[in-house]
C-alpha cells in the first residue's frame, strides 16, 4: 500500500453539504479549480487538449462508513459499492468535470461537487469507450423510472 498524499486542494463555492446539488435532477455545473500544488505541475503538461477530467479526490469531512444504506435518491437500501456515497471504507470520491482552461497550475472546470478545500488525489482524461447501449444503471434506473420531477413532469432520462 501507499500513503495517498494530495497532489492539489479544490477551490469550490460549496462551504456546506447541504448546498451541494442533490437527487435525481441535481444538476453539476457548478465551476470551481483545481489548485495544484507547484510541486505536481509539471504533471499537468498537455492537459489542455482534454475536454473533461476524472478528479479522484477524499471525503475528507466524512466520518466512518455504512456497508448497506438508503441513498437519497432511493428508500431502499443498497451496497455501499452500488453507490456513491461519501460514506466509504476507503474515502475516495471520483468526479467527471469539463476543463474549462488552464492558467498556469490551476484548472479552470465545470462540475465540482466538492467542497471548498477537498484534497485531490489525481487526475486523468476523461475517456469511456463503451457504447451507451452496453451500459446498465441498476437500481438508479428503477429509482429514475419511478421519479416525478415537479418542475418538468415524469424525469425521463
Ligand atoms: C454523493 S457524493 C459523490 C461524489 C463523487 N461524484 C463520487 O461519485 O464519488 C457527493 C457528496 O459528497 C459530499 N462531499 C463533498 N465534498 C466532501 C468532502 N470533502 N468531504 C466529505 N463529504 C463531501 C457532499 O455531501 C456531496 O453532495
Amino acid at each position: 500500500m501507499f500513503a495517498p498524499q494530495p497532489i492539489g486542494f479544490v477551490k469550490s463555492p460549496y462551504t456546506e453539504t447541504s448546498a451541494i446539488p442533490k437527487g435525481l435532477n441535481a444538476k453539476h455545473d457548478a465551476e470551481g479549480v483545481l489548485e495544484i500544488l507547484p510541486e505536481f505541475a509539471a504533471g499537468l503538461k498537455d492537459v489542455e487538449g482534454f475536454s473533461h477530467l476524472f478528479v479522484l479526490w477524499v471525503f475528507d469531512r466524512s466520518e466512518g462508513f455504512d456497508l448497506v444504506g438508503a441513498p437519497p435518491v432511493d428508500n431502499r437500501p443498497h451496497g455501499v459499492f452500488s453507490t456513491r456515497s461519501p460514506r466509504r471504507p476507503n474515502p475516495i470520491g471520483l468526479t467527471v468535470v469539463e476543463l474549462l482552461r488552464r492558467e498556469r497550475n490551476s484548472l479552470l472546470v465545470r462540475g465540482v461537487d466538492m467542497l471548498e478545500g477537498t484534497p485531490i488525489l489525481d487526475i486523468k482524461p476523461y475517456m469511456s469507450s463503451i457504447p451507451a447501449e452496453k451500459l446498465r444503471r441498476g437500481w438508479l434506473a428503477e429509482a429514475e423510472s419511478a421519479f416525478v420531477d415537479p418542475s418538468r413532469g415524469l424525469h425521463s432520462e
